[in-house]
């Protein structure tokens, strides 16, 4: 076999389906107002038809664990999956720790972070569907904005980005990459939709939310029959096509004849640690020794402090309502550097193996997130996105206590070239 076959037999060729494996049930999505359940034909107008049978778990989704990758992003997909597992043996060194430490790198992907793993297909789908020309989204630090644009041109569609105020201002380098790559990027709130302008009169410093960028990408979408809005982070479909990342690290420890003992991601809508996780849960549900643990700044911390109910996933109160942890629709997030941990909510899956106490949390403090970062840079050349560098702060915490035998597996979610700012700023660099 040569590198490229042997690589390509690693490339999984269907996402792992959860919901329907898990032994207890998710509350289903209520209607926004109605006292009832949400159903397909209520957001026929604003999500793609594939997506939306994925969100509401109808045909083959409702129980088939193993959902097939369709050609077209299995291709894109080929250009840089399988990622790699990488053993932090200069981290290991560093802490002096008997554990192992690997790194599953989403950060090496095209765009940057693994949210391209769900903008393909989300992509991909909404072009097959009749008429949609355009897809519309709200993103924090521009990461999920970038790699939409860049599936979208790939799949012949245009992008609308409402991206927070705060991250619009700090980080124009990933604004620069979405408009490169053919997206049309507003700062949220924005003069184009009526709840930015309203927004903007009450406080025209208003930093934004990624709630208020979501109900803004609705707006437009309620306003144009061939646009669709994508998520980055909050919807099952997501957390579906993250399931790669989870698949492929199963494989690859498999394959170096190791068992995690430790699986560690961090969280904003809970994408990538519940695609990474995902593959396990039920290894972990059957008896293996296996700590989950989910990450989150210290003030946005949704699953160790939130409410377990239903609430919107935006600000304006468009979406179905869905069970899961919240600091509630309108929570106005602290002006933190990791702007994809900004969120209120976390998707319905996670806040679900929360509850069920499947997943253990963990908050980390901002500044040790940076100093986490910058270990990272120092001992393996690697500087990650600071979110990632909430679940290496976890990972430096765990195995400073760790036993021999403990293998500690972090998902990488993502780089940080162009947060270097926020680097600058919280290590008060010159
Ligand atoms: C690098 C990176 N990691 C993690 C996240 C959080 O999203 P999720 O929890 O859905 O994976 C983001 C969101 O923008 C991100 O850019």
């Amino acid at each position: 076999m040569n590198t490229e076959q042997s690589l390509s037999s690693l490339l999984p060729k269907s996402w792992y389906n959860l919901v329907p494996e898990l032994d207890f049930k998710i509350p289903k999505p209520l209607h926004p107002v109605e006292e009832r359940l949400a159903s397909v034909e209520d957001f026929n107008w604003l999500w793609s038809s594939e997506a939306l049978r994925i969100e509401f778990l109808q045909g083959e989704y409702a129980s088939n664990p193993w959902i097939d990758i369709p050609q077209p992003v299995l291709e894109a997909y080929s250009q840089y999956r399988p990622t790699q597992l990488y053993r932090a043996r200069g981290l290991e060194k560093h802490i002096g720790t008997r554990a192992e430490i690997y790194l599953k790198r989403e950060d090496q992907n095209p765009a940057g972070s693994h949210k391209l793993n769900t903008a393909l297909p989300q992509a991909f789908y909404a072009k097959s569907d009749k008429g949609v020309t355009t897809l519309v989204t709200d993103t924090g630090a521009g990461q999920w904005g970038s790699a939409l644009s860049m599936a979208s041109s790939r799949f012949g569609l245009a992008t609308k980005v409402f991206m927070t105020r705060k991250s619009y201002d700090d980080k124009p380098y990933r604004r620069f990459m979405m408009r490169m790559t053919g997206a049309e990027v507003y700062p949220s709130p924005s003069s184009i939709t009526r709840l930015g302008r309203q927004l903007l009169e009450q406080d025209p410093d208003q930093p934004g939310s990624l709630g208020i960028g979501m109900s803004e990408a609705i707006e437009l979408v309620r306003s144009s029959q061939d646009h669709r809005l994508a998520l980055g982070c909050m919807s099952y479909y997501a957390v579906l096509h993250q399931t790669v990342i989870g698949i492929e690290t199963k494989m690859q420890l498999e394959a170096l004849s190791r068992r995690p003992t430790y699986l560690l991601g961090c969280v904003g809508g809970g994408s990538n640690f519940a695609g990474f996780i995902g593959p396990f849960v039920k290894d972990k549900v059957g008896g293996s020794n296996m700590t989950f643990v989910a990450c989150e700044p210290e003030n946005i911390a949704t699953l160790t402090s939130g409410d377990y109910r239903y609430d919107w996933a935006d600000y304006g109160k468009h979406t179905p309502r869905i069970s899961m942890y919240t600091l509630g629709h309108d929570f106005q997030p602290p002006k933190i550097h990791s702007g994809g941990l900004r969120y209120h909510g976390k998707t319905p899956v996670l806040s679900a193996l929360v509850k069920n106490k499947i997943v253990a949390t963990k908050t980390v403090s901002q500044p040790s997130v940076f100093e986490a970062g910058q270990i990272l840079l120092k001992t393996e050349g690697i500087l990650p996105a600071p979110e990632s560098s909430h679940a290496i702060k976890a990972a430096l915490d765990i195995a400073s206590n760790a036993n021999a035998q403990d293998v500690i597996v972090v998902c990488l979610s993502g780089h940080g070239y162009l947060d270097l700012k926020g680097y600058a700023d919280e290590l008060s660099l010159e």
